[in-house]
């Protein structure tokens, strides 16, 4: 998570800081092809991308976007070659400890979202130390997803909430859109404004498909080793472009009624 101010500061310019999207996620996708490209291992494209993380998670920080949800490992990615899920379970430990103290030093909150009980003891008992120590910052929220897929979230939900019914304590009637995003992952925490997907690929994967139901979208051809927070800043100042109406229609100020 190594920063440069003054870089992004300079490429930040032209940023409205009052419309920065409040909660961003990412679905980094690429890595493998940005090596095999290269006659890489595909292991490489994460350690690779891995960097790309640390430059991303700055650049939110110095900019003020107050959540950011990256999706690192996804429910349906447990099928991949046992060698590929190792690397990665490696690759997200050693994140996880190494950036331990900068997330501390700089007021960033960690927060998995997913199955945590299905990732390696190891993996489990990091994240819960960097999550307790970080618990109380505020300047940041850095949700990653890990062993995550947004059916296995509303499921889970769904069966907290038919819990409550067939216990007596709630009615089937007073289950509302809030109950139900009371009961997912990023309960508390308010949808993501804007979702970035690397590699051209026009696809959510399963990546808060609730949450995302107004989320501006934008997908970029970089592969994600190569997604830069100079692109980042240029998405931001699209983003600042367009008209977010939710369905309804834009404000008349003449006299229409
Ligand atoms: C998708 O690219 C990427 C993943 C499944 C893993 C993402 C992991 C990282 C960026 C590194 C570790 C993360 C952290 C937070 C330290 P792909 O492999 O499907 O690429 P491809 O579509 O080109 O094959």
């Amino acid at each position: 998570m190594r920063s440069d101010p003054s870089e992004s500061g300079a490429d930040a310019k032209g940023l409205n800081p009052d419309i920065l999207p409040v909660h961003v996620g990412m679905i980094m996708d690429g890595n493998g092809r940005w090596a095999q490209k290269r006659l890489m291992n595909r292991i490489r494209g994460h350690e690779k991308g891995t960097r790309t993380v640390r430059d991303i998670v700055s650049a939110c920080r110095e900019l003020g976007i107050q959540y950011l949800t990256l999706y690192a490992f996804s429910t349906e990615n447990w099928g991949r070659p046992q060698a590929e899920v190792k690397a990665l379970m490696v690759l997200l430990k050693k994140f996880i400890i190494s950036e331990r103290e900068e997330m501390e030093s700089r007021d960033i909150r960690l927060n998995i979202l997913g199955q945590l009980d299905k990732l390696p003891g190891d993996i489990q008992e990091e994240a819960q130390k960097t999550m307790d120590l970080t618990r109380e910052n505020r300047s940041m929220t850095l949700n990653l997803a890990l062993s995550y897929g947004s059916r296995e979230e509303i499921t889970r939900a769904v069966q907290s909430l038919a819990d409550q019914v067939a216990q007596g304590s709630l009615k089937p009637g007073d289950i509302t859109e809030e109950s139900i995003s009371a009961h997912l992952y990023t309960a508390s925490m308010p949808d993501p404004d804007l979702i970035i997907r690397t590699s051209g690929e026009f696809r959510l994967s399963n990546f808060l498909m609730w949450q995302a139901a107004y989320a501006e979208i934008y997908i970029t051809d970089t592969l994600w080793p190569d997604f830069t927070r100079e692109e980042f800043i240029h998405i931001l100042k699209n983003y600042q472009e367009r008209d977010r109406r939710f369905g309804k229609v834009k404000c008349s100020t003449s006299s229409d009624g």
